[in-house]
């Protein structure tokens, strides 16, 4: 097969930025070179601080940098060396037009294409490693063959990326597995083992899987879509739970004993977040009903649903409980990332928690131990409420954050939130003071004799009446 020496990666950011990394740092004889058209981007993968947040980044980025790993904005010069590119740019949910609200925006993709076409001087092989509907390599192979130079071939793979924030680069050392489509010719079968090669580097063989262009590409989409739906199976049990007394947390656990089902993925919360299940669920969505599978569409839509539901009904249990209205009320809001370890807003369930909270008029005071307060005010401001971001404080000090609040709301599950001192933070707070725990990372037996009123998703409140 193909050899290959020099790898080029068209967009640095969660993904293409830390897969290319490791690539780099499991192969130091291969030249990486991640592009980007954000000029800003790319001054902070080389000056610092890096543009996301992931645990062990730096570490890898520190050891390759200069060494076989560059980040530049010189598109063109690195598509032309490189023999390999990957194509890693954002598909993001259409906001107007056909599909608006549901559709991946593949604008970003012809762009890239239309680039490396320009630029390509030899053969490559092109792999799409965003998220994309079913077939888009077709796109992506027809774009190349009516625009390339004479003698100038292309072939096309898809290598999905499953890596989740938070846990990036862990996931990338060791892969649960690798998937490669490509096309069934001789040509294809030879690009798809230049990856695989790649790939064995690091990766053991047997973990490395070979498929046609479709499976791959619909894989990616599956995998997202049947683990969301995990999630929102367990939410929807939660809401169960609490209006029979079951424990979700100990039914998660007792279905997930079933090495069927498995434990893992299975923690109720107030909602998935992130960049990828949402719009990869939509985009499957928009996939069945415009190839006329209205049944298909309308099972996988309910996973997206029932997450807006989960969401809605922790907002409705906050207002409930804080006798009906939350008017003026100060409520401290624990994490604001859509899961730990991650800098990372985007579809965050704590800003429709905001949302919601801001619609009732109550005062938030917010803290992330990571989330920059830019970024917050940003997130706000798009809400685009009458008072702005007026009845909003954000804290860099999680006490401060507590201080005369009403409720705490737990938005993301950091590790911090489980050792804080909360006799200090009673203390401090409005009484009767309460805590809702949206990730399930308290200890409520221990804050209910503190004095807080604890309210848990997929708990119910302790018997107080015992058999006699
Ligand atoms: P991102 O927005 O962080 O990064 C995309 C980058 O591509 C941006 O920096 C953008 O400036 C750049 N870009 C766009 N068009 C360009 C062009 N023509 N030339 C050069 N650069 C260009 O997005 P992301 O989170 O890294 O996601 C990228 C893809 O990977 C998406 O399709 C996403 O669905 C998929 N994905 C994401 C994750 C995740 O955890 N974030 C996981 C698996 C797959
Ligand atoms: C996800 C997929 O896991 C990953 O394979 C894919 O490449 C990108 O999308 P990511 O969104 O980064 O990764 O994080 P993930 O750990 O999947 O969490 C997504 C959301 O689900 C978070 O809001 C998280 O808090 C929530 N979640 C996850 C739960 O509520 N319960 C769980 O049991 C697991």
């Amino acid at each position: 097969p193909t050899h290959i020496t020099k790898v080029c990666c068209i967009g640095a950011g969660y993904v293409g930025g830390p897969t290319c990394a490791v690539i780099a740092d499991r192969c130091p004889h291969i030249k990486v070179t991640i592009v980007d058209i954000s000029v800003e981007r790319i001054r902070l993968w080389n000056e610092g601080p890096l543009p996301i947040y992931e645990p062990g980044l730096e570490e890898v980025v520190g050891r390759c940098r200069g060494r076989n790993l560059f980040f530049t904005t010189d598109v063109t010069r690195a598509i032309e060396e490189a023999e390999l590119i990957f194509v890693s740019v954002n598909t993001p949910t259409k906001t107007s037009g056909l599909g608006a609200g549901m559709a991946a925006d593949l604008k970003y993709i012809e762009a890239a294409t239309r680039m490396i076409v320009d630029a390509s001087t030899s053969n490559k092989i092109i792999v799409e490693k965003s998220t994309v509907p079913c077939r888009t390599a077709q796109s992506i192979l027809t774009i190349l063959e009516n625009n390339c130079r004479p003698n100038v071939c292309f072939q096309v793979l898809s290598n999905p990326e499953f890596l989740a924030e938070g846990t990036a680069i862990a996931d990338l050392q060791a892969p649960d597995r690798i998937l490669i489509g490509g096309m069934n010719s001789p040509a294809g079968k030879d690009a798809q083992e230049a990856l695989v090669k790649i790939y064995s580097n690091w990766v053991p063989r047997k973990r490395i899987i070979t498929t046609n262009l479709w499976s791959s590409e619909l894989s990616k989409l599956a995998a997202n879509a049947m683990l969301a739906q995990r999630i929102s199976s367990v939410n929807a049990l939660s809401a169960l739970c609490e209006a029979t007394g079951a424990d979700i947390d100990e039914v998660a656990t007792a279905v997930g004993w079933d090495t069927r089902i498995g434990p893992n993925f299975l923690k109720a919360g107030v909602g998935f977040g992130g960049s990828c299940f949402h719009k990869d669920i939509l985009n499957l969505v928009y996939l069945c009903e415009s190839l006329n599978l209205p049944e298909v569409a309308h099972y996988w839509k309910q996973v997206v649903d029932l997450n807006e539901y989960q969401k809605t009904r922790f907002v409705r249990k906050i207002i409930s409980n804080l006798f009906h209205t939350v008017s003026n009320k100060r409520i401290a809001i624990l994490g604001f990332a859509f899961k730990k370890n991650t800098g990372d807003t985007r579809e965050t369930p704590a800003l429709t928690v905001v949302d919601c909270l801001l619609a009732e008029d109550a005062q938030l005071s917010i803290y992330d131990p990571v989330v920059s307060h830019e970024q917050m005010l940003e997130d706000i401001s798009s809400l685009r409420r009458p008072n702005g971001t007026s009845n909003i404080t954000l804290n860099t000090d999680v006490y401060e954050a507590c201080k005369e609040a009403d409720a705490l709301v737990v938005c993301t599950e950091w590790d911090q939130f489980k050792t804080l001192d909360y006799k200090r933070i009673y203390q401090s707070m409005r009484k009767p003071a309460f805590i809702f725990d949206g990730r399930l990372i308290l200890d409520p037996i221990e804050l209910r004799q503190i004095g807080f009123s604890v309210e848990i998703i997929g708990k119910s409140q302790p018997i107080t009446s015992a058999w006699k």
